[in-house]
């Protein structure tokens, strides 16, 4: 296992008894799409994100030191936790937070002496279909950081972040990039300064002024169970035919985006989004066993977007994630049209009509 020793603390400074942290963490949008990944959550490709600002996640951390530090849980697992979900206890999301704190125990060694009440809820409807493991994943990551900063109050500022993307990347990939800033590249990209496969980073290089106030609206096509999980996906990129070519063209449309980003080409924007969304279909659709997880709807919304933006020159285009719900991605200045252009064309795509709208934020906040 690779282990990442320059986040691996010789000693703590302080003792702490008892207390609680309160976060909350954004989800995020990807540009370039990760999918694909090699042992120890690394990608097989970089991916560039815009950081939401309403989607979030709100955990609150308790804790409090346990007398005895080595008593085993229910799963036979030594991590000592009460989940509660929207303030009611929830079994079924503890295996998985198990799983986080047995991945994370080496760089955290004091998990172990403590029994924590993780406190969750999102700003977001359960069932909407959007995924809450990035903003989840992060904001428990925070928390955490948080309880460690209280234990070696020296950390520095980035090694606090850098940490807590490494951490979050090790619950769920994409969590990396909802730790701090409003664009966020997770992976080595040789043209961008300081990127890595270990932990999220802001985008260091300027950014126009039209993408500082993106606006994603999301609409909800299917709220059902995806039928294949993303983490069953990245796995079968493992032997997949266009794997290689794949990760290729994430690193090309990577670099056309520093430029992009630049001078705020919104047509060049939209042909590397709209293509990153569909390669990422494509490769669900050519993978062994293959899959669809887009649903009629995804398709019609789409096509409707595309005859709007052929005819009102409006910079309006989609993007997609694991799932059949689409990101409606626009500038700013043009809200006011898309959003009519939304209630009197897309909403009956919807199920239950039901979208949300969001933009572009700035990461996790601490309460
Ligand atoms: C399509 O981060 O959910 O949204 O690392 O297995 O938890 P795990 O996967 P996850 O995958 C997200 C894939 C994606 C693209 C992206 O966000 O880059």
């Amino acid at each position: 296992m690779f282990l990442d020793t320059d986040f691996i603390p010789s000693k703590y400074t302080q003792t702490v008894e008892n207390g609680n942290f309160l976060w909350t963490a954004p989800s995020n949008i990807a540009l370039v799409k990760y999918w694909g990944k090699k042992e120890n959550q690394i990608p097989a490709n970089p991916s560039v994100s815009f950081t939401l600002n309403n989607c979030k996640t709100i955990t609150k951390l308790a804790f409090e030191k346990k007398n005895i530090s080595t008593q085993l849980n229910e799963t036979g697992s030594e991590f000592s936790f009460d989940l509660l979900f929207e303030g009611k206890p929830k079994e079924d999301f503890k295996p998985k937070i198990n799983k986080f704190f047995e991945r994370i125990a080496v760089y955290l060694p004091f998990l172990k002496d403590y029994h924590f009440t993780i406190d969750t809820e999102n700003t977001f409807p359960h069932s909407s279909g959007i995924a809450s493991s990035a903003s989840g994943m992060a904001a428990l990551a925070m928390n955490l950081m948080s309880l460690e900063k209280a234990l070696n109050p020296s950390m520095t500022d980035d090694y606090f972040y850098q940490k807590a993307s490494l951490l979050a990347r090790l619950g769920s990939g994409s969590a990396c990039r909802s730790v701090k800033g409003q664009v966020v590249v997770w992976g080595s990209q040789a043209n961008i300064k300081g990127s890595s496969d270990l932990y999220g980073v802001e985008y260091p290089y300027v950014i126009h002024d039209t993408f500082k106030d993106f606006q994603d609206t999301i609409l909800l096509v299917d709220k059902g169970e995806k039928q294949v999980s993303s983490t069953l996906g990245h796995d079968l990129m493992h032997d997949h035919p266009y794997a290689e070519r794949r990760f290729a063209q994430a690193h090309e449309n990577l670099d056309k985006l520093i430029s992009i980003f630049e001078n705020g080409d919104l047509e060049e924007f939209i042909k590397v989004v709209e293509s990153e969304a569909l390669t990422l279909h494509a490769m669900m659709m050519t993978s062994m066993p293959y899959f669809i997880l887009m649903k009629p709807n995804t398709l019609q919304i789409i096509n409707a977007i595309w005859k709007f933006r052929e005819a009102t020159k409006i910079p309006v285009c989609f993007t997609l994630d694991a799932g059949a719900n689409v990101h409606v991605l626009y500038p700013n200045v043009v809200k006011e049209n898309v959003l009519q252009f939304i209630k009197d064309e897309l909403v009956g795509y919807c199920q239950n009509a039901q979208y949300l709208c969001d933009q572009i934020g700035n990461g996790a906040i601490q309460v």
